[in-house]
């Protein structure tokens, strides 16, 4: 152990480097911010703690016969063993729920409220577009800074767990049952989220990310959703497209392609990652992805194409990467 301590503590640094993209310590929201104040508490609450245990360790065994007697009586047992940990316990719990007040949310007219459906291994989402349109997207969340955000989680098949850390959270996403997570971004930025329920094969590959645009930014985008994507200088990708079937699961809003099976392709050129936030969206990465998708995300439903000509498969991507 102590030969590999130095490579311990040198990953633990490294990890400590990540980004604070998706972490519950770099808080961007109330909701986020309070949790990390829970985690602090405890954190200095159990170094106490473990500091007060270990000085009464080595005193019961090290110390004068005085501490030792002090330290060995039923009164000190029935104190430090029983006493203490209830009171503190309940101490915390309380605080906690405390904590936890106003993050249920309660329908209030005028909250944004953005659907969020968890699937094996991605997650479908959907706004209310201006004029009563329905927006699909997938597996990124475009909010606006400083408004608060119901977020209704519901899913397809089996338990998921909907947890940005920066943003707050997180609440299971339970078959049969809606839940809504109240959330706010204080700050433009992208925080990245993570399915926090093992929910099979590539659980660990479902990420996402929330994208927080200044009010204007947000309105805008959610005001070009709702319009006909282009890709129509990309005939030979479209027709590719259409006759290998793709649109009995995949939607693209506009043409023929209305699966609901798959994510909606409607702006997938948009996206800045693939196979819920997996690997960046290039179009090395969509080729792949269509052709041996097995390789970047192994247990994905979606099954490989190998039908495709490098020729065809270029024409392919160049059409999904035109949608926007
Ligand atoms: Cu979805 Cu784990």
């Amino acid at each position: 152990i102590r030969r590999s301590l130095p490579y311990i503590a040198a990953g633990t640094f490294a990890l400590s480097g990540c980004s604070e993209m998706q972490s519950a310590l770099a808080p961007a929201g109330d909701e986020a911010r309070r949790v990390a104040l829970l985690t602090w508490i405890l954190f200095a609450g159990a170094a106490m703690i473990l500091l007060i245990v270990g000085i009464a360790l080595y005193l019961g065994i090290r110390g004068s016969e005085r501490s030792r007697r002090v330290l060995g009586s039923d009164k000190a047992i029935k104190l430090g063993g029983i006493a203490f940990p209830v009171v503190t316990l309940t101490v915390l719990l309380g605080y906690g729920v405390w904590l936890m007040r106003g993050t249920i949310a309660t329908d209030q007219p005028g909250t944004l409220r953005i659907e969020v459906t968890g699937e094996q291994w991605w997650w479908r989402v959907a706004y209310a577009g201006r004029n009563g349109t329905a927006i699909a997207e997938a597996n990124e969340l475009r909010i606006p800074v400083g408004r608060e955000i119901d977020v209704v989680l519901r899913s397809a098949d089996v338990i998921h767990s909907f947890w940005v850390p920066s943003l707050g959270g997180k609440l299971d996403m339970i078959p049969g049952r809606t839940n809504t997570l109240r959330l706010k971004a204080e700050r433009p930025g992208i925080y990245r989220g993570q399915c926090a329920e093992y929910c099979g094969g590539p659980h660990a590959l479902m990420a996402m990310e929330i994208v927080a645009l200044p009010d204007g930014e947000f309105e805008a985008w959610l005001a070009a959703g709702a319009a006909t994507p282009t890709g129509d200088r990309h005939e030979r990708g479209r027709a590719l497209f259409e006759s290998a079937g793709c649109g009995a699961c995949h939607t693209v809003r506009g043409t023929q392609a209305s699966g609901v099976v798959g994510p909606d392709l409607s702006r997938v050129g948009a996206r800045r990652f693939l196979a819920a936030a997996t690997v960046p969206n290039t179009p090395e990465n969509l080729a792949r992805f269509i052709a041996s998708g097995q390789a970047i995300k192994p247990g994905n439903l979606m099954p490989e194409f190998k039908i495709f000509s490098d020729d065809e498969l270029g024409a392919l991507v160049m059409y999904l990467v035109s949608l926007k």
